[in-house]
C-alpha cells in the first residue's frame, strides 16, 4: 500500500493505433511508462501480503465484515471518480471502442457493488444457526490466505477485478499483476488503492509475467492462484509451486464455443446474434463465438446473409462514431491471424468476404472460412481474433460429437425453433458446456449468472456470488446443547 518511487529501469508503453510522428508519418504511439519490477520487488510484494495476513490473523482477515465493507465502499466511489482516465485507457491501450470502454468501467463498478451486497446477505445468512443432533452451528465463510491475481488483455480492468474485489472482500491479502496490454489503466486507481484499504492488503505489481510471478509462486507463501488467461500460463505459475498440489485455484481458460444453426432457425436473428458473438471486439473474447456449425439446407443461404452483415461493420479508431472493427493490442497478433487463413485456404476453404484477411498495420479485415475441416488449424486453434471458421453438417450428432471431442466445454449458442428437436438437444449439451444460449449468442454476462466452463475453460466458478465462495473456505463454531 506505498505508492513506491521507483527510480529503477522503466518501459514504454505504446498504444496499437499509430499517430503521426514530428516527420508526419504513421508511427506507433507513446502512452506512458511503467516500472520494469523483478524478483526483489516481486519478493517483496509477497513480503506485504504476507505479513499483511499473518496466517490469518492480521488486521484485514480478522477485521469486522461491516468494517470490510466499508472500506470497499470507499475505493468504489474513489473509483468511480477515474472514470474518464480509465475509458481513456482502455481506448488507447487495448483498442476498445468508446462504448465497450465505457461499458467494461460501468459493469465493474455494477460488480463490485454486486460483490458487497451479496457479502452483507451471506454474512445475514451466517447470522443464523443451525442445529442437528443436539450440536448448534454458526456457520461462516473465511479467508484463505494470500491470492496472487493475473487479468487478461481483453478485460484488463473487469476481468482483474472479478478475481481481485471478491478475494479482497473475503479478508484474502493480494498481489497483482495487471494485464500486459492494459496496464496503464491500473495506474488511475493506484491512490484509490492505498487510501481505502490497510498497509499490504493490495499490492500491484508492475512487470512481465516470468519476472515477477514466476519468483512469487517458486516462494511458496501463495494460497491461491487467480487467473484469466492462457492455460500455458496458469499450468507454468501452478508447477513452480513446492505444494502445486494444494494450492487453491480460481481460473478462467480457453475456449471454443461453436453455434449451432438448425435447419428452422429465424436466419436473420441466427445471422446477428453469430455476428456480435463471433466479432465484437474482433473476436478477443474467450466467450466468442469461434466456430460455426450450419445445417447444409440451409449454409448457401446463411454464409450469404452473414457475409453482407460481416462488410457492413464498420472499422477505424476505436473512438470514431459506430466502429466496431479496431486495430489488435497483441504484438504478433495479426501474423498469426494471417497464418490460421493461409492455413486454411491450403487445405481447402475459401474466404467468403469481401477484404477479409487484408491487414493494415495492426489491423485485419475478419476473414470468414468456409467449408473448414479438421485439419485446419482454425478447427482446433482458440484463434482469438477476426477469424470465423464455417462447417456445415446433415446429422445433429456431428457437431455434437466435435463439442464431445474438444478439449473445451465453456458454452454454445443454439439456433432453431421447434421445441421437439431443441429440448433433447438443451439436455444434451448442458452435459458438454456450462451455459447452452438458446437463440443468443455466447456471453459471460448478466455477472450474477455462473461464469465457469467444463474440461480446459476453467477451474472454478465467477459469477458475482460464486467468487465470494470460490475465495473462502467455510468454518463454524459448534457448540453443545447444555
Ligand atoms: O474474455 C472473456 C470474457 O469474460 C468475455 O466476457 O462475454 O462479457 O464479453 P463478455
Amino acid at each position: 500500500n506505498k505508492l513506491i518511487k521507483w527510480n529503477g529501469p522503466k518501459s514504454e508503453v505504446y498504444s496499437p493505433i499509430l499517430t503521426e510522428n514530428s516527420k508526419g508519418e504513421l508511427d506507433k504511439t507513446l502512452l506512458g511508462t511503467i516500472p520494469t519490477l523483478g524478483e526483489k520487488e516481486a519478493i517483496s510484494a509477497l513480503d506485504a501480503a504476507s505479513k499483511a495476513y499473518n496466517k490469518g490473523q492480521g488486521e484485514w482477515p480478522t477485521m469486522k465484515v461491516a468494517d470490510r465493507i466499508k472500506c470497499m465502499e470507499v475505493f468504489v466511489e474513489k473509483m468511480k471518480a477515474q472514470r474518464e482516465e480509465v475509458v481513456k485507457y482502455l481506448i488507447w491501450e487495448i483498442c476498445k471502442n468508446t462504448a465497450s470502454a465505457e461499458k467494461e468501467f460501468d459493469r465493474t463498478i455494477d460488480y463490485i457493488n454486486d460483490t458487497i451486497e451479496d457479502y452483507k446477505q451471506m454474512d445475514r445468512d451466517s447470522a443464523r444457526f443451525e442445529k442437528n443432533s443436539g450440536i448448534h452451528a454458526h456457520i461462516r465463510r473465511g479467508p484463505l490466505g494470500v491470492v496472487l491475481c493475473l487479468g487478461p488483455y481483453n478485460y484488463p480492468l473487469n476481468e482483474t477485478f472479478c478475481l481481485l474485489i471478491p478475494a479482497l472482500i473475503m479478508g484474502n491479502t493480494t498481489v497483482f499483476k495487471p494485464a500486459k496490454h492494459g496496464v496503464l489503466l491500473i495506474s488511475p486507481l493506484l491512490k484509490a488503492f492505498k487510501e481505502s484499504f490497510p498497509p499490504g492488503v493490495v499490492n500491484v505489481l508492475y512487470g512481465r509475467g516470468r519476472a515477477v510471478a514466476s519468483p512469487i509462486m517458486k516462494d511458496g507463501r501463495v494460497d491461491v492462484l487467480a487467473l484469466i488467461g492462457h492455460s500455458s500460463s496458469a499450468n507454468a505459475l501452478q508447477d513452480l509451486h513446492p505444494k502445486a498440489n494444494r494450492l487453491r485455484l480460481v481460473l478462467g481458460l480457453e475456449a471454443k464455443n461453436p453455434a449451432i444453426v438448425l435447419p428452422d432457425a429465424d436466419l436473420d436473428l441466427a445471422v446477428s446474434e453469430c455476428i456480435a458473438g463471433t466479432l465484437s471486439y474482433n473476436g478477443q473474447r474467450c466467450t466468442a463465438l469461434k466456430i460455426v456449425y450450419v445445417h447444409e439446407n440451409i449454409a448457401a443461404e446463411f454464409n450469404k446473409r452473414y457475409t453482407e452483415a460481416v462488410d457492413k461493420l464498420k472499422y477505424g479508431n476505436p473512438w470514431e462514431e459506430g466502429v466496431s472493427l479496431t486495430p489488435l493490442p497483441e504484438p504478433g497478433k495479426v501474423d498469426y491471424i494471417q497464418d490460421l487463413i493461409q492455413d486454411a485456404k491450403d487445405k481447402g476453404a475459401t474466404v467468403i468476404n469481401n477484404r477479409g484477411g487484408e491487414v493494415m498495420g495492426n489491423f485485419i479485415f475478419p476473414a470468414v472460412l468456409f467449408p473448414v475441416n479438421k485439419d485446419m488449424k482454425v478447427y482446433e486453434e482458440e484463434q482469438f481474433g477476426p477469424v470465423v471458421p464455417i462447417r456445415t453438417f446433415s446429422n445433429i450428432d456431428e457437431p455434437l460429437d466435435d463439442i464431445a471431442e474438444s478439449n473445451y466445454g465453456q458454452q454454445v449458442s443454439l439456433f432453431g425453433k421447434e421445441v421437439k428437436t431443441l429440448a433433447p438437444l438443451i439436455d444434451t449439451l448442458v452435459n458438454l458446456v456450462c451455459r447452452v444460449n438458446l437463440n443468443s449468442s455466447c456471453q459471460r454476462g448478466p455477472d450474477v449468472y455462473p461464469f465457469t466452463g467444463r474440461k480446459d475453460s476453467a477451474v472454478s466458478t465467477l459469477s458475482v456470488h460464486d467468487a465470494l465462495r470460490s475465495f473462502s473456505i467455510r468454518t463454524f463454531v459448534a457448540s453443545k446443547d447444555n
